[in-house]
């Protein structure tokens, strides 16, 4: 199995390690376990009765109920959990995608659904579009026929284009008729200020993966889960002592807390957005040679007329500011900016960006 390098991850990772203005940071602020606890209003000593046992293999009764509660007409049987999203998508991948599929996938996107997807035998058509301009349905639903699968990530990283109810309705009925597998990312769904539908449906040619790293802000709890008929389900169940086998309880126990108190943890991650996109808007207002996707939420491209791979290390190593290049996605002049950061790491960032875009010469 060849697998190409993972370019947003590997850049991050690359870069991490010493920086003072992460500008790219795709999820809400992470907690510490006593900040998360504090903010769901939830004792601590909870946690000490975990029973650290083989419990629960498929995830407790109340997570997967819980998990399914985000979603309209679906049931605890129609959810495989996962050690986060990357889990979710890879077990998804390996069970029901097949060499020699041929699958469509709107790009740019995250490296998933063209590398992984490739590594294992399948042919992926990208489905190239501007993230400045309208997404052209039409066209992406006349390139679905003769297709096997459909592989998207909703909202997209890097662009936050999201699919509207809509669209999603469309797609949905394309692929019934093209007969066409539908595998749907959604690691970043309640990260959009007004558009929140979701393409999960309790039917064999729908899976949907998601978890709690982007909105909810708990990367580090690596939860996740694939959601599909209870016969997909089941099968990727009956797999699932290969690899992960079980969540710890202790991820379950901490996720069940998350998910029960989705009201508060969700209003946080949006009050950020929302201060950061009035921010953003008047910033590009003062800087016309910077430019940004039409996105509803917290992932942008932010386009300028400069080499953004130069830009960005420039940046990286004057400053320690992180701001990944398109390049981590096969673009160029443009950088994945994130309005779920601190809000005052936003504005010192781009205030840097400003000053250092004046004189920037290649
Ligand atoms: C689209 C997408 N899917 C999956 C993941 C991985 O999520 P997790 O950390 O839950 O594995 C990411 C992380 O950036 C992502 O952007």
């Amino acid at each position: 199995m060849e697998l190409k390098p993972f370019q947003i991850e590997d850049w991050l990772n690359l870069h991490e390690q010493k920086i003072r203005w992460h500008l790219s940071e795709s999820c809400a602020h992470p907690f510490t376990v006593q900040q998360f606890l504090d903010c769901c209003h939830e004792p601590a000593d909870q946690l000490l009765s975990c029973h650290l046992g083989y419990d629960d293999i498929i995830g407790s009764e109340q997570l997967r109920t819980e998990i399914a509660g985000l979603y309209e007409h679906i049931s605890k049987d129609s959810i495989a959990v996962a050690v986060g999203i990357s889990n979710a998508n890879v077990m998804a991948m390996m069970e029901f995608l097949k060499p020699g599929m041929k699958m469509l996938t709107p790009t740019p996107t995250y490296d998933h659904f063209t590398n992984f997807a490739e590594s294992i035998g399948v042919h992926v058509y990208p489905f190239e579009f501007d993230d400045r301009k309208p997404f052209d349905l039409d066209s992406f639903l006349d390139q679905m026929k003769g297709m096997d699968a459909v592989g998207i990530v909703n909202p997209n990283n890097p662009t936050g284009y999201t699919f509207s109810r809509e669209e999603i309705t469309k797609i949905k009925h394309q692929a019934e008729q093209c007969g066409c597998l539908l595998i749907v990312d959604e690691a970043y769904r309640f990260m959009t200020l007004d558009e929140h539908t979701s393409f999960a449906e309790d039917s064999d040619r729908v899976i949907v993966t998601g978890g709690l790293s982007k909105a909810i802000g708990l990367p580090g709890l690596r939860v996740g889960w694939i959601i599909s008929s209870k016969k997909n389900i089941d099968l990727i169940n009956s797999r699932r002592n290969y690899h992960i086998i079980a969540l710890s309880p202790l991820q379950d126990r901490l996720a069940c807390i998350a998910l029960s108190h989705t009201d508060i943890l969700l209003k946080r991650t949006e009050a950020v957005i929302q201060a950061n996109t009035a921010y953003l808007h008047g910033w590009l207002k003062d800087n016309p040679m910077f430019s940004i996707s039409l996105s509803h939420g917290s992932l942008h491209l932010l386009h300028a007329p400069f080499n953004s791979a130069a830009f960005s290390e420039y940046l990286y190593q004057k400053y320690q500011l992180l701001l990944a290049p398109g390049e981590c996605f096969n673009e160029s002049n443009c950088w994945r900016l994130s309005l779920s950061i601190d809000p005052e790491v936003l504005k010192q960032g781009l205030q840097i960006i400003s000053e250092e875009s004046k004189t920037w010469k290649e």
